[in-house]
């Protein structure tokens, strides 16, 4: 094996990349270098003066690889760059470089985020190929795989007393400040919101607006009903443990949930005129996620509460569906909205709606916390799931802009993919510090 980040190494990556069936299947459509630079420890590159890796990389191969020069850079639209140690242990490690990239071990210095997020399977079987090179020992299955979470035991819990009448209600905990929360700002009644403005307004709509806004809605309102119908595994394991402030705030959100979904379909009832079938709107993505995903991680809940199941399905119910892709869509939809100044009634639920998911994430972040900080050995399953779900959420973005090569009332895609990204990073760091 030749020693890591040597001119050997470099042609050797070259080769693997250039014999990567999965390389040249997703790299097609890329077609500039890229650097990969070393924020620190280049002195320990075998050759001085040289900032990084510089890759040649057109539709699917790669043409050169060679050391990176400071010059370089401004011929280069993308740079990328972590320290040393960093690069070798992802290298080593086969990690997935768009979750590092989230987490903040990569930064993208130079270059569009929107354009990478789109070659995130390239990137990975670049950094494979690197890995195969590089270590016998590329691509292990985690130590906390999800194989591993099915062989960990129920834990029972056998009820001796009642907090209010031991310890008494714990009111500063984070949960009861959540539900004290809950009971000021999520008292709305999706009933008494008038949507006659929206009703005509609806009527003046383009065929392709009204199809864009079924579109969305579709999402929408089936995600809360998801969460709804999913939320009850979760509360059932907490009032198992006896974790009373915990359940009190859980009957607040699953109000809430319930809310949000009489909100939608009240919507497509009295605006869009009366229900149509709109699992059409729902592309393999969202499918895998709302229908497989999510269902699958809370109802594991059932029989098996152990701390990885519990962590997993709060990654994915709080973490990915509501604090990356439902936060994203709701504030996408309520600025637009406001911006165009229409559908009145649609707005003002979704300004309530997004106070209620608010709390739902913070709920979501403590519990997490929690869990992390009794059992810290679940922080690498937690970026495993993190990483591997972040993709599903990505892909589902894109399945709401690829069909509508016109988009109308300004809706961006590398807005969506921006502020998705953002707010998953700031969540990760918070839960990993
Ligand atoms: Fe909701
Ligand atoms: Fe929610």
């Amino acid at each position: 094996m030749t020693a890591i980040f040597s001119p050997q190494w470099m042609q050797d990556w070259k080769s693997a990349i250039n014999s990567s069936s999965e390389y040249h299947k997703h790299g097609k459509g890329w077609k500039d270098p890229l650097i990969l630079k070393f924020s620190s420890g280049q002195e320990n590159l075998p050759q001085k003066g040289v900032t990084g890796f510089w890759l040649d990389l057109y539709e699917g191969k790669c043409r050169a690889i060679r050391y990176a020069n400071p010059a370089d850079e401004a011929n280069t639209p993308t740079v990328l760059s972590a320290g040393f140690d960093h690069w070798k242990s992802m290298i080593e490690s086969g990690s997935d470089p768009l979750f590092l990239l989230m987490k903040g071990t990569i930064s993208l210095e130079k270059g569009s985020l929107l354009k990478l997020t789109g070659q995130r399977n390239a990137a990975k079987a670049l950094l494979k190929a690197a890995s195969d090179i590089t270590s016998d020992n590329h691509y292990a299955e985690p130590a906390h795989s999800l194989s591993n979470i099915l062989t960990v035991a129920t834990v029972a819990v056998e009820r001796t007393a009642f907090s209010t009448t031991t310890k008494g209600l714990d009111f500063d905990s984070f949960p009861m400040q959540l539900f004290q929360k809950a009971k000021q700002l999520g008292i709305w009644n999706p009933s008494d919101i008038d949507f006659s403005k929206d009703k005509e307004q609806w009527q003046a709509f383009s065929e392709l607006e009204k199809n864009v806004l079924m579109h969305l809605t579709g999402m929408f309102v089936a995600g809360e009903e998801a969460v709804t119908l999913d939320l009850l595994p979760l509360i059932m394991t907490v009032a198992e443990e006896g974790r009373i402030e915990e359940e009190i705030f859980l009957t607040s959100f699953l109000w809430e949930e319930a809310k949000h979904t009489e909100f939608f379909a009240r919507f497509l009832k009295e605006v869009t005129g009366g229900h149509i079938n709109m699992q059409h709107f729902h592309g393999p993505a969202y499918k895998s996620l709302f229908y497989e995903e999510l269902h699958e991680a809370l109802n594991r809940l059932k029989t098996d509460k152990s701390p990885e199941s519990q962590l997993r399905a709060s990654v994915t119910y709080n973490l990915i569906v509501e604090g990356t892709l439902a936060e994203t869509g709701y504030e996408a939809y309520f600025n637009m909205l406001t911006e165009q100044d229409i559908l009145p009634g649609l707005r003002e639920g979704i300004g309530h709606l997004k106070r209620d998911e608010s709390r739902h994430i913070a709920f979501g972040l403590y519990f997490i916390k929690r869990l992390i900080s009794a059992h810290p050995h679940l922080n690498d399953l937690l970026e495993q799931e993190a990483g591997r779900l972040l993709h599903k959420a990505i892909d589902v973005v894109n399945e709401i802009f690829d069909p509508h090569p016109e988009m109308p009332f300004g809706l961006d895609r590398g807005w969506y993919i921006e502020y998705a990204s953002s707010q998953f990073s700031k969540r990760i760091a918070k839960l990993t510090s």
